[in-house]
């Protein structure tokens, strides 16, 4: 599956996470007059939102399949896309102070922080501002629904291993998708940058599942099934299993819901407060002094 289409199922569908990106744009007041360079841009759903606002942006991402697809937006052909890791950037002359943005949206947690504030600072010009959404604990005790289906998945691969297919080699499968969730931190933290920066600027924002969207969960879990569909039409499934086809392996996969303990739908029909899918923080700072 696509990274969009993985986030949209992750968060409760397209509206709801590009109304998340459209909130952070908001908040990263970016004007016409401003050089932006927006940090791990992926496919480019923040920058679409960013190029009604000013024409000088620079996306930069280390994953090329990513840019590609940032590249097909037409949208986005008047963005200069780098295909570099944002640690690169450190020391790297062209990029001093060029800035008078420089934003981030969902890839702080990928980044060493001391490396991510150091560029920062390195690629602010005086006077400019950077702006990140970093994932913090919420005191909400529905925190982290994700993690919870995200485990229970887990087990679900587990459970098909041990049950379906004890013979076959499953260690070099790459695992879409569920890799990609993003460890809280607490607010205190996601607030301490270095002396060479200040927080100017700070907000909270909460995404709440959606039980209409659920199906896009299932949807999700189907996919990220996928390397395992693939795995059963190849010969390390032994003979007697010849009868399993994809589609079969997957009504079969149905079953197993009970993984789920009572099944994810259930869950949460029977949950009466909204259930937080993220709480974000939305910091922006600036060089001190
Ligand atoms: C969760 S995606 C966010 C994409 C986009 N900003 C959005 O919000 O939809 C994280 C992106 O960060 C990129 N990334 C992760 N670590 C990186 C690094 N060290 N340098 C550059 N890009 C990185 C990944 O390739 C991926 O495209």
């Amino acid at each position: 599956m696509d990274y969009d289409k993985t986030v949209f199922a992750m968060f409760c569908g397209e509206r709801n996470y590009r109304a998340s990106l459209k909130e952070f744009a908001t908040f990263s007041r970016i004007d016409p007059k401003d050089a932006v360079l927006e940090l791990c841009c992926g496919t480019g759903l923040l920058t679409e939102m960013l190029v009604d606002k000013t024409s000088k942006i620079v996306g930069l991402d280390r994953d090329e399949q990513q840019l590609e697809n940032a590249r097909k937006r037409s949208s986005l052909r008047d963005v200069t896309f780098l295909c570099q890791g944002v640690e690169d950037l450190l020391g790297d002359e062209i990029h001093r102070g060029r800035y008078s943005r420089v934003v981030c949206a969902n890839g702080f947690h990928y980044i060493d922080p001391e490396k991510f504030y150091g560029v920062m600072e390195h690629c602010l010009a005086p006077g400019g501002r950077g702006a990140y959404n970093v994932r913090v604990t919420s005191s909400t005790e529905n925190e982290n629904f994700i993690e919870e289906v995200l485990t229970k998945i887990n087990l679900l691969r587990v459970r098909i291993l041990q049950d379906f297919q004890p013979h076959a080699d499953f260690s070099n499968i790459r695992i879409e998708g569920g890799g990609g969730y993003l460890k809280p931190i607490s607010i205190s933290d996601a607030l301490s940058v270095p002396n060479n920066l200040v927080v100017t600027n700070k907000k909270e924002y909460t995404l709440f599942e959606d039980p209409t969207k659920l199906n896009l969960f299932l949807g999700y879990f189907f996919e990220i099934m996928q390397p395992f569909f693939e795995k059963v039409s190849t010969k390390t499934i032994p003979q007697r299993f010849d009868y399993i086809s994809p589609v079969g392996f997957m009504s079969r996969a149905q079953t197993w819901r009970d993984v789920f303990q009572g099944g994810v739908e259930d869950k949460i029909r029977s949950v009466s407060k909204p259930r937080v899918l993220k709480t974000e923080l939305f910091v922006e700072v600036a060089r001190r002094g």
